[in-house]
């Protein structure tokens, strides 16, 4: 890396060009001062920033910068100096020229041409934390993962649930039946089909991840849908990129009531990160309450919402799955729709348990398993 990297500075100083490998990064200088790695900046444990950045100068300028090893060596005008190691630099900002993803690294796009689902098994997990993360590694890159060996007992998912992140409490408690019963308070609990949807855009947060446990599935029917949301979205933008823009701009609401409680919250169908990559779905018909917008809009809105629509109930992108007792599934909310055809409860029962578990606390377990797995094979190799 250090063979191709060279540094130069703007006249004012307060603009530093890094060249690494051909591929130019431009850094401002009171950024590089207000994050660099040294004791006197960030708490080392932590990485917490220790000076307040409001408090620098506006024009606080670079007077010296070279490369030095792995290192920017850096010196201030206001008389601090640090070292920056590159890495941190080329992870910092893509490079200008880098392509356009569609969705952020490290995700693999599917449709109903899926061979295999990604596969877990339930002991192995909780007894095991490269298995563990092996799991979670699938979760993040698929979008879900089908997990046997699951107690058949009414709680029997909540150990690894609770080895994973907290189960997410919501006014219908912690794990929740998803079972046919008289006068359902919600669509779920009868036995007509369900269209592919995503759960609970009315709350805030929406749940991360939906975590669904089969105790009994002897009813005829009754398969789950699941589809990639993401790659719906990627090919919405291919196909019909107006329809992609206005699921990305315009925001309905979405709520729900009963007789308790009241729950709204808004967001579009397709969410951006900041880099324009697809980063959330929300789709969910029943609650889905979009304002009184102009006609003009609401005709595109319409139009932009059956054209997706469409790719979300198409052969094309659905997978279909029947869970077994003992099996469970784990799903990206903010990823996958799912859904299941209707069922027949005379042939049989079907029995479902659900929980929600966080998308914050979910990454954590991963990103610390990482961590963890890797400093453990450095001390086994020293
Ligand atoms: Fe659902």
């Amino acid at each position: 890396m250090t063979a191709s990297a060279k540094v130069s500075l703007s006249a004012d100083g307060q603009r530093l060009t890094l060249d690494l490998d051909a591929q130019p990064r431009e850094f401002a200088a009171l950024w590089l001062r207000e994050r660099t790695p040294d004791a006197e900046t960030l708490d080392p444990g932590t990485g917490q920033r220790l000076i307040e950045a409001a408090e620098l100068p506006l024009d606080l300028a670079l007077e010296e910068a070279e490369i030095d090893g792995t290192a920017l060596a850096l010196r201030f005008n206001d008389g601090h100096a640090a070292h920056f190691p590159l890495a941190e630099l080329r992870d910092a900002q893509p490079a200008e020229n880098a392509p356009r993803a569609s969705v952020a690294a490290g995700r693999t796009l599917w449709d109903a041409g899926l061979a295999e689902p990604p596969r877990a098994d339930f002991a192995a997990a909780l007894d095991d934390d490269a298995t563990l993360l092996a799991m979670l590694d699938d979760l993040h890159r698929v979008g879900f993962v089908l997990v046997s060996g699951v107690p058949t007992d009414e709680d029997g998912m909540q150990t690894l649930i609770e080895h994973v992140g907290p189960l997410r409490r919501t006014n219908w408690g912690g794990i929740a039946d998803v079972k046919s019963v008289a006068n359902a308070y919600d669509l779920t609990m009868t036995q007509r089909g369900l269209e592919p949807h995503t759960d609970n855009p009315y709350r805030d947060p929406i749940p991360g991840y939906i975590w669904l446990h089969c105790l009994t599935n002897a009813a005829d029917g009754g398969a789950n849908t699941l589809v990639d949301g993401y790659r719906a979205a990627q090919l919405l933008r291919e196909r019909d990129p107006a329809a992609f823009e206005c699921l990305t701009r315009v925001t309905p609401g979405f709520r729900y009531q009963d007789e308790t409680t009241w729950l709204e919250s808004e967001g579009p169908l397709i969410e951006l990160d900041s880099q324009g990559r697809v980063s959330r779905v929300r789709y969910n018909n029943r609650t889905e309450r979009v304002a009184a917008l102009p006609a003009e809009e609401l005709a595109r809105y319409y139009a932009a919402r059956r054209a997706f629509y469409e790719l979300l109930t198409s052969d094309e992108l659905t997978v279909h799955l029947k869970l077994d007792p003992g099996q469970m599934l784990i799903m990206d909310n903010y990823r996958l729709l799912h859904g299941r055809g209707a069922f027949e409860l005379a042939g049989g029962v079907r029995h479902l348990r659900q929980g929600y578990v966080d998308r914050d606390s979910t990454a954590s377990r991963r990103l610390v398993l990482r961590r963890r797995l890797a400093e453990n094979r450095m001390e086994e190799t020293a």
